[in-house]
């Protein structure tokens, strides 16, 4: 939630904050701001809204500086207005800071500093830092910013700049993430790589309870008591290309065209087509240890939670090992049940999530071993975690998760087919099998995205409808929930996710002719309760459209339009049957006009609790 970008050098300035501004914007969008200093005086720019309406209004305004910060906000204290947007300023006007996360003890804080004659002009909780810092400044700001954060209680990500200390920010965090990009007489910060990826591939990650003082041709980094800290560049691969759209309307549409490639490059290497066998030395858990778990708990937000569901059926069915699935957001606060046989699994495409992020820290506490799959390197669940399986999906921008989804399934699918491996439940004949299916996946989702056009036009048909519902069974229910969610988060249309068995337990009241019904029915063990539970509906007038297996003819006449896939393993069937789902929410939404990448309300990685 909330992006933050911090630039000094020689370049023009203002457009290194929008641009850098805009790769951040899926992190929230209800205000933007920047500071620019040229060590004489604060230029301040912020308004409502979108960065474009912030680019609007500097367009006809030449700011020039070599140092400053910018921030778009996802508003936890105080609603989104041009008062309440960061930066956020003291009494003397001369610092300014940009925070992301959430300080609790705020009033309190607000309230001694007020009983010190500071004066408060907005709503947030951000503001008590510049005051804070304020208080403490006496001709350094780096040893203010330290004073200042260790009476914060919460999550924070801050940039701090002074008039005062021309070409220096400081930075400093606990919680939200913050990367540094080093350049040749110019450093950066931002919020995550995305902005960083045109001008460096040599990052440094800021660890909890650490700060850093950035300057033109030095960063240096120390903890909050002072103590200085040696730390190491790393170079990222991931390009700039890959945080462009490339000619497509949306993000979300880029990223779903980009699935049978993001599947390839998360099963490369990882598999053996001759000999069934999955290589997963990378995440650092040895079999020895792997073969005694006897339980796993897959910990996870949204759609993450979704890949997890059918994480657990791949897991049950391939290799016998109990899975719980739980939410993180409710997990943290229940009593854990686990022990040293367990496996603690988060699943994250941030790595971010603070939900996940304090579920899993909690959890740790009580399973041995625990093994990340998150789609970005050294992020903050990655690195807690014992062992980490990346989904090489490459950024993801639209805010609604699409290809990091089935990179996920990917993921889960290669851990199921280890763990059943190593347990001996898979025959080599059924293990080889399985991995020429999943080698073929990639193709076959390349199949239904030729017929995009085909979906288009039945979503067509949809897009005046206020409800719908999405019902699966065993492998395909989680799909029935994810393709509800796709839905309601970019189209704002009501869908409702359900296991088929249960509709006839309260959700078939709903249905009439104005509430469509999604059956996700490839053939598998529940196909034929499937074909009853779409009985049920058409009994009821209900409007049926199916996603199932091409070559299945009995479908036909039991429904009122079918979205065909290829053939798979059924357990492999999710790879398939979200794609149409993902593309029909999709061209829904963009025919609406809603706003697709970025959908009201939500954020890219949710970092508050
Ligand atoms: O980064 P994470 O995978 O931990 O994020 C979890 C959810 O916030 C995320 O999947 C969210 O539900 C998306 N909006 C789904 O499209």
């Amino acid at each position: 939630m909330c992006g933050i970008i911090g630039y000094v050098g020689n370049q023009d300035i203002v457009p290194i904050l929008i641009e850098g501004l805009k790769k951040l914007e899926y992190r929230g969008y209800d205000s933007a701001g920047i500071a620019i200093l040229n060590g004489d005086d604060i230029q301040i720019r912020r308004v409502e809204g979108k960065i474009k309406g912030l680019e609007d209004s500097l367009r006809d305004e030449k700011l020039t500086g070599t140092y400053g910060i910018g921030h778009t906000r996802w508003a936890t204290h105080g609603r989104p207005s041009e008062e309440n947007a960061h930066p956020h300023r003291d009494c003397t006007q001369s610092i300014v800071v940009v925070h992301n996360g959430i300080i609790e003890n705020y009033l309190e804080i607000k309230k001694t500093l007020k009983d010190e004659e500071h004066k408060f002009v907005t709503e947030t909780d951000t503001e008590v830092i510049a005051h804070l810092i304020e208080k403490y400044y006496n001709n350094s700001l780096e040893s203010a910013v330290q004073k200042a954060v260790k009476e914060l209680v919460g999550n924070f990500a801050i940039s701090a700049v002074s008039k005062n200390e021309k070409d220096t920010i400081v930075t400093a965090k606990v919680g939200p993430p913050t990367v540094i990009g080093l350049g040749d007489g110019e450093n950066f910060i931002s919020s995550d790589l995305n902005p960083l990826l045109f001008h460096t591939q040599e990052i440094i990650f800021l660890e909890d309870g650490e700060m850093a003082v950035v300057k033109p041709d030095s960063v240096r980094f120390s903890d909050f008591e002072g103590n200085s800290i040696e730390k190491t560049a790393e170079h990222i691969s991931w390009s700039p290309l890959m945080v462009e759209k490339q000619g497509y309307k949306h993000f979300m549409l880029k990223e779903i065209f980009e699935q049978p490639q993001v599947i390839r490059d998360t099963i490369s290497g990882r598999i053996s087509l001759d000999t069934g066998k999955v290589f997963l030395e990378e995440i650092g858990i040895p079999e020895s240890t792997l073969k005694k778990i006897n339980r796993i708990v897959i910990i996870a937000c949204g759609t993450s939670y979704n890949a997890g569901l059918v994480g657990k059926c791949m897991i049950e069915t391939l290799a016998g090992v109990p899975t719980d699935v739980v939410y993180a957001s409710e997990y943290r606060y229940e009593d854990f049940i686990l022990d040293k046989h367990t496996l603690a699994i988060p699943v994250s495409q941030s790595g971010e999530t603070a939900d996940t992020l304090a579920a899993f820290k909690s959890s740790i506490e009580k399973s041995n071993p625990s093994l990340a799959i998150c789609n970005v390197q050294n992020s903050s669940i990655s690195r807690v975690a014992d062992g980490v399986l990346l989904t090489h999906a490459g950024p993801e921008i639209g805010v609604a998760a699409t290809k990091t989804f089935l990179a996920q399934m990917a993921a889960l699918a290669l851990l199921a087919i280890h763990f059943a491996n190593i347990r001996g439940k898979l025959s080599p004949k059924d293990n080889i099998l399985l991995m020429k299916e999943l080698q073929l996946i990639p193709h076959k989702i390349e199949e239904i995205l030729m017929r995009a056009k085909e979906i288009e036009e039945i979503a067509q048909l949809f897009v005046s409808h206020s409800h719908f519902l999405y019902l699966g069974r065993w492998a395909s229910f989680p799909i029935a929930l994810e393709g509800a969610l796709k839905l309601k988060e970019i189209s704002y249309i009501h869908a409702e996710g359900y296991p088929g068995g249960e509709m006839k337990h309260g959700p078939i009241a709903l249905i009439d002719e104005k509430m469509p019904t999604m059956v996700i029915i490839p053939k598998d063990r529940v196909y034929d309760k499937m074909l009853s539970n779409i009985s049920e509906i058409k009994t009821r007038v209900g409007y049926v459209l199916a996603v199932a297996f091409e070559d299945d003819q009995e479908i036909l006449d039991k429904v009122d339009k079918v979205i065909p896939i290829p053939v798979t393993h059924p357990l492999f069937s999710p790879f398939l049957t979200t794609v149409p789902l993902q593309l029909f929410a999709y061209y829904i939404a963009s025919i609406r006009g809603a706003d697709v990448d970025q959908p009201r309300n939500l954020a890219k990685s949710v970092t508050v609790e």
